[in-house]
């Protein structure tokens, strides 16, 4: 179910992101009449896309572990900002103001897909976090923040996307690094993980299973 709100929504914000383009290149040409033809046509296809991309957003945003973090925040900033350059640069005709709402939903795109507002990669964060923290329940709970609270939760249990219940888990460490290294269905693989940073997230998910434990 959740997977397939974020495939949607992931769907939308494309071709969503596509048609701000084209308006923004219809804008550059100054073709008013063709702006025109393309805002009547599409009014009810627009409003529909609008009200399941807001629809999906909210949804995943309310389900998901990582809730209101930082980049979503800033990612709704980005949005709302990217619709008033869109709505003030289609009257105007203004390819200034376009070419702004459009950078705006490009960054929301990448805000989604790196989930970081320097729009750093999850390899290049988890790198630095794990030399960063002073020790190693640190660098674990780190490197566990960055790459797996999204679905696990802060304590495991979250279950997002069908993520199983770490608390409970049985598994030993071998096959919880085998399940890291690989990924397995909906898990990804988290094959740039280094073994050292592997290690202190294995010894991270045993200090998580032992708080329940006691
Ligand atoms: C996109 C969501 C997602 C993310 C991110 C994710 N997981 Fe998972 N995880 C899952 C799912 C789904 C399963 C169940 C897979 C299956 O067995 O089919 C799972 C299973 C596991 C299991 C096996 C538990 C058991 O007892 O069978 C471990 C261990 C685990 N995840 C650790 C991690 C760690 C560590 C990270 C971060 C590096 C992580 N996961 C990131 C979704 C995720």
């Amino acid at each position: 179910m959740e997977t397939g709100i974020l495939h949607t929504h992931h769907l939308i914000v494309v071709i969503y992101t596509l048609f701000v383009l084209l308006n923004f290149i219809v804008v550059i040409a100054k073709r008013r009449n063709a702006l025109l033809a393309i805002k009547a046509k599409t009014r009810i296809i627009r409003v529909i896309f609008e009200v399941l991309l807001l629809g999906t957003g909210i949804f995943l945003m309310v389900k998901s572990p990582a809730g209101l973090s930082e980049y979503i925040f800033v990612k709704w900033i980005a949005l709302i900002l990217g619709v008033v350059f869109f709505i003030v640069g289609t009257k105007k005709m203004n390819s200034v103001l376009m070419f702004f709402s459009t950078l705006m939903f490009v960054y929301a795109y990448f805000l989604g897909s790196t989930r970081d507002i320097m729009l750093k990669p999850e390899a290049m964060r988890v790198h630095d976090a794990y030399l960063a923290a002073p020790d190693e329940q640190t660098k674990g709970k780190d490197i566990y923040t960055i790459a797996c609270l999204r679905c696990h939760g802060e304590d495991g249990k979250a279950g997002f996307r069908k993520a199983k219940n770490l608390a409970i888990s049985e598994l030993n460490d071998d096959a919880i690094a085998g399940y890291i290294k690989m990924g397995r269905g909906i898990m990804p693989s988290y094959h740039y993980m280094k073994e050292e940073e592997v290690q202190v997230l294995v010894k991270y998910i045993n200090h998580i299973r032992n708080l329940d434990r006691k």
